[in-house]
């Protein structure tokens, strides 16, 4: 069957599983995926569908089909505990990104702010990893400068000079240290109930992240008029943000429940100022 344009897709949430949908979409079409897939069967996502490395390695791929060259793709992924051993699902699938084509860009620390009770003899867990996936070097890159230097409007330590054809040095003034330098790559977010977005809507859904968190990566690996896609697209972070920082954007949703509820959600916000 004759693939389809992405422009089909734009600007709506596609009910379906994102292995069939992706499948139907021509190769090379989107700037970046922004996403979060199921973690483990740690929830109930209302919906009959088998979450396993199969599923998985059928979506991965078509991913990397669908993804234009310096595409990135953003996997946010945690780890199931089962009987004392953590399941690292999560390295399983960075390693199969690898083995499809991707370059590992960057792995990112998602800290929560808010973490869940830990299991008995446990630390709490704050954290999920963040893998930043790219066809090829990214095409886009904004790197975020919002780590506050300590030594902000100081000067940097001895004159700067120029030296001029005839030899001498021309004093060019002393260089000053910006307020803010490029973050690290950990990144911490206020997360959970009434911390991840103002809409009480998305909370409906168990498993939304924090809308900060979506801004950040597609401020950082997109530019204005560029394709976002989610295809486990949830309550629509994704979606929202996109459509907010002038991105398009295409979601793919399994369960027509969450596809109602990111619908509504997506109607509410048309104007809304972010951050
Ligand atoms: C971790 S949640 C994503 C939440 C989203 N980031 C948000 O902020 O609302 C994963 C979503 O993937 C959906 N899902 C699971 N398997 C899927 C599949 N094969 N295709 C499309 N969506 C799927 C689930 O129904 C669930 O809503």
């Amino acid at each position: 069957m004759a693939k389809k344009n992405i422009d089909n897709f734009i600007g709506q949430i596609t009910n379906g599983d994102s292995a069939v949908v992706l499948s139907t979409i021509k190769s090379n079409s989107v700037d970046l995926v922004v996403t979060s897939p199921p973690y483990d069967e740690l929830r109930d996502y209302n919906n009959d569908s088998v979450w396993d490395f199969n599923s998985f390695k059928k979506i991965a791929r078509q991913l990397y089909r669908v993804v234009k060259d310096g595409g990135v793709v953003v996997w946010v992924v945690g780890d199931s505990v089962v009987k004392g051993n953590k399941s690292l699902s999560s390295f399983k699938q960075a390693l199969y990104f690898q083995q499809i084509g991707f370059n590992m860009f960057d792995v990112i620390i998602y800290e929560k702010a808010g973490t869940a009770p830990p299991h008995k003899n446990r630390y709490f867990n704050a954290f999920e990893y963040m893998f930043v996936l790219s066809k090829g070097n990214p095409k886009t890159i904004n790197l975020l400068e919002d780590k506050p230097n300590k030594w902000a409007n100081h000067s940097t330590f001895g004159n700067v000079t120029r030296r001029e054809q005839d030899g001498t040095l021309t004093p060019k003034g002393r260089k000053v240290v910006k307020p803010f330098g490029v973050r690290t790559n950990i990144w911490r977010y206020n997360n959970g109930k009434g911390f991840s977005t103002k809409d009480k809507i998305a909370y409906e859904h168990p498993a939304i992240f924090p809308e900060k968190l979506a801004q950040d990566h597609i401020i950082s690996w997109s530019n204005e008029g560029d394709i976002v896609l989610d295809p486990f697209c949830g309550s629509g972070t994704v979606a929202k943000v996109a459509s907010l920082l002038n991105r398009k954007w295409v979601g793919i949703e399994i369960s027509s429940e969450y596809c109602k509820i990111a619908n509504e959600r997506l109607g509410l916000v048309c104007t809304e100022q972010l951050f």
